[in-house]
C-alpha cells in the first residue's frame, strides 16, 4: 500500500459549510472565520458563491466576504460560478480562481442549478472560455458521484463523462462529490479506479459528505488509490441545499488528526 506523501486540503467550511446553516452568518463572522483558516497554513479556503440569492441566500455577501479578508499570499480564495452572471461577479470581486459545479445525476443537475448536465456544460463552456480568457483559474466539482437523493446509483461512466468535459475546458481539477454521504469505501475505489484509467490521479479531488459516518474511511480509501486532493470543512460543516438527507462534510480537523498519524504532510497546521 503506497499512500501519498503529501496532501493537499481544501477547506469548503465558509462555502460549503455556510451555505447550508438554516440562519445566516453574518459578513463579519464569515470573514473572520476564513482570516483563521489562513492563519492554520491551509492554501485553498472557498470564500463563498456567486449564485442566485433567491436559491441561496446564505452565500449572498460573498463580494463583500472577498473584499473584506486578508488575503494570504501562496493561498487561493476560490468561488462557486453557475453561469456568466456568476463569473462577471466574482471578477468585479477580484476572484482569482472559479469552481464550475455540475452533476453525474440529470435530476439532481435540474434540482440544483435548473439546467440538464448537456446545458450547465455548455453554460460551463462559455464560462470556463471567458475565466481561462482572463487568467482566472478554474476548478470542477461533479455532484452524485456514486449516489443520487433522487435516481439512485448512479454509473461511474457517467461520472466519466463529466470529469472529462470539464477537464476539456480547462479545469484544472475535478472534485468528485459524493454529496449526500452513503458511499462506502469499496464503491469509492471502484468509482477511482474507473477514472484513473483515463484521468491523471493529480487532476482529481474527493469531496465526501458524512451522512453515514462513512466520509474518514473514504478519504482514506481514496489516499489508498493515489489521490492526494480532500476537501474537508471546519468542524464537519455542511450540505447542499438541494440535497435532501446530506448532513455535513468530512471535517478538516479530522482529516488532518488522520492525516498527521500517516505522518502525510499538509502544510497545515
Ligand atoms: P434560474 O432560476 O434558472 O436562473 O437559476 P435565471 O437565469 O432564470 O435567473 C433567475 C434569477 O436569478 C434572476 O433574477 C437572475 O438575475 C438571478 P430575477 O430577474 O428573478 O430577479 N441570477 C443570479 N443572481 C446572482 N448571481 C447569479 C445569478 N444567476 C441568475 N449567478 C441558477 C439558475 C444557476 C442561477 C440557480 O439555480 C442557482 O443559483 N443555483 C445555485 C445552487 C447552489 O448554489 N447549490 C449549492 C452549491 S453546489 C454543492 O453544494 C455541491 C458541492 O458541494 C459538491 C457536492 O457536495 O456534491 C459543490
Ligand atoms: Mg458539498
Amino acid at each position: 500500500m503506497t499512500l501519498p506523501t503529501h496532501v493537499k486540503l481544501v477547506e469548503v467550511g465558509p462555502r460549503d459549510g455556510l451555505q447550508n446553516e438554516s440562519k445566516i452568518v453574518p459578513t463579519e463572522i464569515k470573514v473572520e472565520l476564513i482570516n483563521r483558516l489562513s492563519r492554520t497554513g491551509l492554501r485553498v479556503i472557498e470564500a463563498g458563491s456567486f449564485v442566485s440569492p433567491k436559491w441561496v441566500p446564505q452565500m449572498a455577501d460573498t463580494a463583500s466576504v472577498l473584499a473584506e479578508i486578508n488575503r494570504t499570499e501562496n493561498a487561493s480564495y476560490p468561488v462557486l460560478v453557475p453561469n456568466m452572471r456568476g463569473l462577471h461577479d466574482a471578477r468585479a470581486a477580484r476572484a482569482k480562481e472559479i469552481a464550475v459545479f455540475a452533476a453525474a445525476s440529470e435530476t439532481f443537475s435540474r434540482k440544483n442549478i435548473n439546467a440538464s448536465i448537456d446545458e450547465s456544460l455548455a453554460r460551463y463552456q462559455e464560462v470556463c472560455d471567458a475565466a481561462r480568457a482572463h487568467e482566472m483559474t478554474i476548478r470542477g466539482y461533479i455532484s452524485c458521484v456514486i449516489w443520487c437523493p433522487y435516481e439512485g446509483a448512479i454509473r461511474p461512466e457517467a461520472v466519466l463523462h463529466v470529469a472529462e468535459r470539464l477537464l476539456s475546458m480547462g479545469c484544472y481539477e475535478v472534485s468528485l462529490g459524493e454529496t449526500i454521504g452513503k458511499a462506502t469505501p469499496g464503491e469509492v475505489q471502484r468509482l477511482i479506479a474507473t477514472l484513473v484509467e483515463r484521468i491523471p490521479r493529480d487532476m482529481l479531488a474527493v469531496h465526501f459528505h458524512d451522512t453515514y459516518g462513512q466520509a474518514l474511511a473514504n478519504v482514506f480509501a481514496a489516499l489508498q488509490l493515489g489521490i492526494a486532493t480532500v476537501d474537508s470543512s471546519i468542524a464537519g460543516l455542511g450540505g447542499c441545499p438541494y440535497a435532501p438527507g446530506a448532513t455535513g462534510n468530512v471535517a478538516t480537523e479530522d482529516v488532518l488528526y488522520m492525516l498527521n498519524g500517516l505522518s502525510i504532510h499538509t502544510g497545515v497546521d
